[in-house]
């Protein structure tokens, strides 16, 4: 059970509120996860008060039960107002009384990220970074996106650093978050009969993919600014990567995790100008008509430029430089605007060393992958060859599957519930250290830099409904391999799969 404690909510009247941490909360104090003693303080600029913050809260008649509306409050305040933190340290201090928390607070940062160092400056200003205050535990909970670059996410380090120590900080990734990204550990290291296998001898390359079938709805004025490469690259995709590359752990602790995650990142292999306008593809989708639907271009959506050059997908090939991986690509493909909303990790082994039944293979039998599905339908797929049966030897591809959906007590619980939870139990395993989040930086600031400063470089247009431009296929292609076209059913033939 966590300690007894107030979240405190900065940009509360904002969605994230609304849609992820609340409903994250409530399926907390369902699983009777929640501390004891319980409050959240919503604070941001509108004028709301304690009622109309729960109202608002629960505007879709979630049902929130009587008790758990209660553990809710709000303080409106200006965070850009020194004199502001002073009146939250006040209301704190009442709150602190009335619920017995014993000064132990986590303040989450969901406001516009331009506001994150104020917010910290402001709390330190007023004393309510550390113990001294009430005693207890302060934390510091921080959404996406961290820095627009290298430079500004070290900038915000070392502003965040002043007011909080590194134990104290908490930078969200909500991919690590979700279920089946914490299982490619368990999966990797639980099992004998993966390990031996998993690396440049047995693999012949590795591809993430994360399509999305929505674009960029009502955020093109936050999208436009950031793109693809920032807004799914840099964080959730290579968390993923580092999950499926790291070596094995000293322990299961944060510092041993997250030391080994630091490592991959460190080991990629820099882009070189070259690199960059051959194994980087980006695209902006065009409009197009799907089931007879008429679908906007990028550049027609709300709030983005007309002329808009920012990407809405990116796919690249990369090396990791180390002993497990050396010349082995790692493709990571993402897009808006796609077929379906997939999210998974192929891992393509190398096929047998002599080709025994060449003359009958057709293109896909004989390679062997194993897919880790992170979502939808969940779950983990072996493919293989097996026999056809009848006279002769017809080779065909067959699979071993495992659904999430097949476990008894398989509903997953969402990403916010596990970290907002482990922020309470301080466990900061699957929160991205300052170190790795600089090195992803160090990974991308190049491309970034690239694709400013040399127009030449392609966007290329892709008609919404497809997977991108056809120039991201040649990336596998020169591989003499292909993307996997994933289907929102995990064991669905991709070739026939209903989109
Ligand atoms: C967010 C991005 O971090 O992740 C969004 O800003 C994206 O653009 C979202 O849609 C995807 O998250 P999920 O959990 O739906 O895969």
């Amino acid at each position: 059970m966590p300690a007894d404690q107030i979240l405190v909510i900065f940009g509360a009247s904002g969605d994230l509120t609304g849609r992820k941490l609340i409903p994250a909360l409530y399926a907390l104090r369902q699983r009777d996860l929640l501390p004891e003693n319980f409050a959240v303080l919503g604070t941001g600029r509108t004028e709301m008060s304690d009622d109309e913050f729960r109202k608002k809260m629960d505007k879709k008649g979630e049902g929130y039960d009587r008790e758990f509306i209660k553990m809710l409050h709000y303080i409106s305040m200006d965070p850009q107002n020194p004199e502001n933190y002073y009146q939250l340290r006040e209301r704190l201090r009442q709150l602190d009384h009335d619920f017995k928390v014993k000064g132990n607070y986590i303040f989450y940062l969901a406001t516009p990220p331009l506001l994150y160092d104020t917010v910290a400056e402001g709390l330190a200003a007023a004393g309510l970074n550390h113990s001294e205050f009430n005693g207890g535990l302060k934390k510091l909970i921080i959404e996406k996106p961290f820095g627009y670059d290298l430079a500004s996410a070290q900038a915000l380090n070392v502003k965040l650093r002043q007011y909080f120590d590194e134990s104290q900080l908490y930078r969200i990734d909500h991919y690590l978050g979700k279920e089946t990204a914490q299982n490619i550990l368990v999966f990797r290291f639980a099992n004998g009969i993966f390990e031996p296998l998993w690396n440049r001898n047995y693999i012949d390359h590795i591809q993430v993919t994360s399509s999305e079938s929505i674009g960029v709805e009502n955020r093109g004025g936050y999208y436009d600014t950031a793109g693809a490469l920032r807004d799914m690259v840099q964080n959730h995709l290579l968390q993923l990567v580092a999950l499926a590359a790291m070596e094995p752990p000293a322990g299961f602790d944060a510092d041993s995790i997250r030391n080994e995650t630091v490592k991959v990142f460190q080991s990629i292999k820099p882009l070189s100008p070259a690199d960059i306008r051959r194994n980087v593809i980006r695209g902006q989708y065009i409009g197009s008509k799907i089931k007879g639907e008429t679908i906007k271009a990028y550049r027609e959506e709300k709030a983005v430029a007309p002329d808009s050059r920012t990407e809405t997908f990116v796919a690249l090939k990369f090396f990791i430089d180390n002993w497990r991986w050396g010349g082995i690509p790692f493709f990571i493909r993402t897009g808006k605007r796609l077929p379906t909303r997939v999210t998974e990790i192929v891992v393509r082994f190398k096929n047998t060393p002599h080709r025994l039944f060449r003359s009958i293979f057709d293109e896909e039998a004989g390679t062997n992958q194993l897919i880790i599905r992170i979502q939808p339908d969940e779950g983990i797929l072996l493919r293989f060859s097996l026999k056809q049966p009848g006279s002769g030897y017809q080779v065909k591809n067959a699979s071993l599957d495992f659904h999430y959906s097949s476990l008894s007590d398989g509903k997953l619980p969402e990403a916010y519930e596990r970290l907002i939870y482990d922020c309470m139990m301080g466990d900061s395993t699957l929160y991205t250290r300052g170190d790795a989040l600089e090195a992803c930086w160090k990974f991308i600031d190049p491309l970034l830099d690239a694709w400013k400063k040399d127009d030449t470089i392609k966007v290329y247009g892709y008609p919404s409904g497809t997977w991108g431009p056809e120039e991201a296929d040649a990336l596998l292609h020169s591989n003499g391999q292909t993307w996997r076209y994933p289907c929102k059913n995990l064991t669905d033939d991709e070739n026939y799969c209903e989109l």
